[in-house]
């Protein structure tokens, strides 16, 4: 029997608010315990913490004067530019004024529709190889979360390097885990106001974390740079970075701007894409009705590479919902220059500015069963008509993220491949709960059991047209 209003797991907010000391504790423990019922019903709440005062703003319109219409006034905070920026200060994260313009207008064709189009096949190739993976276990459980974070940092490596990394991508992929732990951790020092220059807990493991990472950039940007002298570089995401050229000013970005970008897109487009994977196959997972959906249009839909992507509108669906109810952004944050009216509310300067994607999207007073998981609110028709500013999960403006079309491309084509050729359920003694650690994702892992489904089309056996360069990568 389908279970038609299923509402997956999140905290239950508490009713009233809480005292500071309760707030240092479940930040530490889990950011999304913090979020009280009146944040989830107001539209705009003010938090006074020592040194600090916070607006919580949840409404349309203020949010569009945060994120757009007055987006220059609000700046990235403290917070958020710790927590993205460490290492990656001169990525398109984190930069601000003049050369974030620069960088964005550079590095916007990167990311335009057709270059992201082209990637399908790739993002194909790799969800292939998970199937051939997976089909050599027999039946068998497995950690999907960790599973889906090897094959995004697959697809990345696959669109950017595509002649590899030349190293394990294993350990790359646990240095990018341990790389997440510490900089995703909000504490009391942040709280309190303390300056960034004072080093915070897990200080010294990052830094040797980015050393790593730098070793293998700087190695495969020479490696490159020879390859374009001779004329024979492939065309993947590191060529066009190195490429890139703003318009406007004709500049390009410099070395240090390509690294921090190469480890920016590795950085923003792997965990975020991989939760949203994982919550997709656990919500498909407690849904035999949208499973069913999703599974008969995988089979129809994918014989074929050409707009794939467009035609998979029930897996879409499926990711979108996944990311309104598990936001791996779940919130933004930003700082006010100067005083500024929000609605009837005055916000002085050096403010604090909060717009949470986790509970906009679980709002009362915009979301018809805000927590129940309805993927029928995002097949086309529906989806024309959810309001601007309501449903955030990449952000909005000049900052929105670059990578929207990529990701969602990305999870769509996994996603159908892997109902298409698997049975998947969930594993009896799995605890799945949703943890913020600077991306939502599951607490525990996601084990599953898996099973190949008898008929589904041997491996890459469905592509009509397969792929050539990218299918012979060596990592
Ligand atoms: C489901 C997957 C993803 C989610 C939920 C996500 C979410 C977001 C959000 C919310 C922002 C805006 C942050 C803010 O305004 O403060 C952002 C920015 C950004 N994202 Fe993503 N992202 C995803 C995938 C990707 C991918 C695949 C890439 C690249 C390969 C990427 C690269 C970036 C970059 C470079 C920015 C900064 C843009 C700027 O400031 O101009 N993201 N992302």
């Amino acid at each position: 029997m389908a279970k038609l209003d299923y509402s997956p797991p999140a905290p239950v907010p508490p009713q009233s608010r809480l005292g500071l000391i309760d707030i240092l504790i479940r930040l530490k423990r889990n950011p999304l315990e913090c979020w009280s019922e009146d944040f989830f019903r107001d539209p705009v709440c003010r938090l006074r913490l020592p040194f600090l005062d916070a607006f919580l703003v949840h409404e349309p319109k203020a949010i569009k004067r945060v994120l757009m219409d007055n987006a220059k006034n609000y700046p990235k905070d403290a917070i958020q530019r710790r927590i993205l920026s460490s290492g990656l200060a001169d990525g398109l994260l984190s930069v601000e004024g003049e050369r974030w313009e620069i960088q964005r207008r550079a590095l916007a064709p990167l990311f335009a529709r057709r270059t992201v189009n082209s990637f399908a096949r790739a993002m194909l190739t790799a969800a292939d190889e998970l199937v051939a993976k997976w089909s050599k276990l027999g039946a068998t459980t497995i950690d999907v979360a960790a599973e889906m974070t090897l094959i995004t940092l697959r697809v990345l490596t696959l669109t950017i390097f595509s002649d590899g990394i030349g190293g394990d991508l294993d350990e790359f992929s646990a240095a990018m885990t341990a790389y997440f732990d510490v900089v995703g951790r909000i504490g009391a020092l942040d709280l309190l106001g303390v300056p960034t220059f004072v080093p915070r807990p897990g200080h010294g493991r990052l830094r040797r974390t980015m050393a790593y990472f730098e070793g293998i950039i700087d190695r495969i940007v020479q490696m490159r740079h020879e390859r374009l002298a001779r004329e024979d570089a492939p065309d993947d995401l590191l060529t066009l970075l190195l490429k890139a050229l703003d318009p406007s000013t004709g500049l390009q970005l410099d070395s240090t701007e390509i690294r921090s970008n190469i480890l920016t897109f590795l950085s923003a487009g792997h965990e975020t894409t991989a939760n949203t994977l994982t919550w997709s196959l656990f919500l498909l997972s407690q849904s035999p009705e949208w499973r069913a959906r999703a599974r008969e249009e995988a089979e129809r839909e994918l014989s074929s590479l050409d707009g794939l992507a467009d035609r998979l509108v029930v897996a879409r669906a499926v990711v979108e919902e996944a990311l309104r109810l598990y936001p791996p952004i779940a919130a933004l944050s930003r700082s006010a220059l100067e005083s500024d009216l929000l609605g009837d509310v005055k916000v002085g300067r050096r403010s604090l500015i909060v717009i949470a994607p986790y509970v906009l999207h679980r709002h009362r007073a915009i979301w018809d069963r805000p927590d129940v998981f309805d993927p029928s609110r995002f097949l086309p028709d529906a989806r024309s008509t959810i309001p601007r500013f309501t449903y955030l999960p990449f952000g909005i403006g000049p900052r929105t993220c670059i990578g929207s079309s990529f990701a969602l491309q990305e999870a769509t084509i996994v996603l159908a491949v892997l109902i298409r050729n698997f049975d998947m359920s969930l594993s009896a003694d799995a605890h799945v709960w949703p943890v913020q650690r600077i991306t939502l994702r599951m607490a525990k892992g996601l084990p599953m059991w898996i099973r190949r489904r008898d008929g589904a089309a041997a491996n890459i056996g469905y592509l009509q047209d397969p792929p050539e360069r990218v299918g012979n990568v060596a990592l």
